[in-house]
C-alpha cells in the first residue's frame, strides 16, 4: 500500500497487505535476477538479496521507481503496489488537527499514475516489459483490456477481490492474464504461485523477442 499522511496522527491507506509484491521479488530472486523492491508501509520481511527502498506515498514511490529506472538498466517492472490514487491537496498539517462541531471537507487531488508514467517513458520500446494489477470488486477483464491499451503496458494481472480466496489480505489470489492477444484465467494459487505464473508469462515475452531471460527486475 501506500500511505497519504493527513497530519502527524492521521492518513489515507488502503488494505494491500503487500504480500503479491513481496511474492513477486522472491521468486524473481529465486529465478536468478537482480530485484529491486520499492514497499509502502507492510509488516513483512524482506527476502534475503533483494535490494528494498521503503516509501510511505505514493509521490516517494513515484520518486523511488523513477530513481531505480535511472540508475538500473531493468528488463522488467512489475507494478504490484496499491498505489493511492488521491493525495490531500493540502498536503500533510505540521502538527495535529482538532475538531470541532462543524463538518469536515476534505480536498484531494490525483497522485500520479507510476505505471501511466513507466507505458509513456517507455513509448514504443519493447522494454522493460510492464507488468500492472487491476483489483476489482465484480468482474474485471474488460476494465483491464482497457488498463492494457490505456497505459501502455505488456499484462495486467486481473483480479477479483470479491472472490473467494482472492483479495488483499489471504495468501491465494485468483486472476487472470491479460496481454495484447489473449487472456489466461488462472485458478486458485498462492501468491508465491500466481508469481510464477506471472513470471512465466513475463519471459515468453523474451523469449519470443528473441533476448535472453531477464536479469533485472
Ligand atoms: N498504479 C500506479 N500509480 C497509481 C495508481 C495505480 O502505478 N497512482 C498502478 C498499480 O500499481 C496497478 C495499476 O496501476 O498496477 C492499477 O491501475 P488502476 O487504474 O489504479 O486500477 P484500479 O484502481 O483498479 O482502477 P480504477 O481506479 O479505475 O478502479
Amino acid at each position: 500500500p501506500t500511505y497519504e499522511d493527513l497530519d502527524p496522527v492521521r492518513y489515507l491507506g488502503n488494505r494491500s497487505s503487500g504480500r503479491m509484491g513481496f511474492a513477486v521479488a522472491a521468486e524473481a530472486k529465486t529465478r536468478g535476477a537482480d530485484v529491486h523492491l520499492v514497499t509502502g508501509p507492510t509488516t513483512l520481511e524482506v527476502p534475503p538479496g533483494i535490494d528494498a527502498v521503503r516509501i510511505r506515498s505514493a509521490a516517494e514511490m513515484e520518486h523511488a521507481v523513477f530513481s531505480i529506472m535511472q540508475e538500473q538498466d531493468l528488463d522488467v517492472v512489475v507494478m504490484t503496489a496499491a498505489v493511492a490514487d488521491y493525495t490531500f491537496v493540502e498536503g500533510c498539517a505540521a502538527t495535529k488537527l482538532h475538531k470541532d462541531d462543524s463538518e469536515l471537507v476534505l480536498r484531494l487531488r490525483r497522485t500520479t499514475d507510476i505505471l501511466s508514467s513507466l507505458g509513456s517513458w517507455r513509448g514504443d520500446a519493447k522494454y522493460p516489459v510492464l507488468v500492472g494489477f487491476s483489483a476489482e470488486t465484480g468482474p474485471a477483464l474488460d476494465r483491464a483490456q482497457d488498463k492494457l491499451k490505456r497505459k501502455g503496458v505488456d499484462l495486467i494481472v486481473a483480479n477479483d477481490i470479491s472472490e473467494r480466496g482472492a483479495g488483499f489480505d489471504g495468501d491465494t489470489n485468483v486472476a487472470t492474464l491479460v496481454f495484447e492477444d489473449g487472456i489466461d484465467p488462472l485458478s486458485i494459487r498462492t501468491k508465491r504461485e500466481l508469481a510464477r505464473s506471472i513470471l512465466d508469462r513475463v519471459c515468453l515475452k523474451f523469449v519470443d523477442g528473441g533476448r535472453s531471460v531477464p536479469r533485472h527486475v
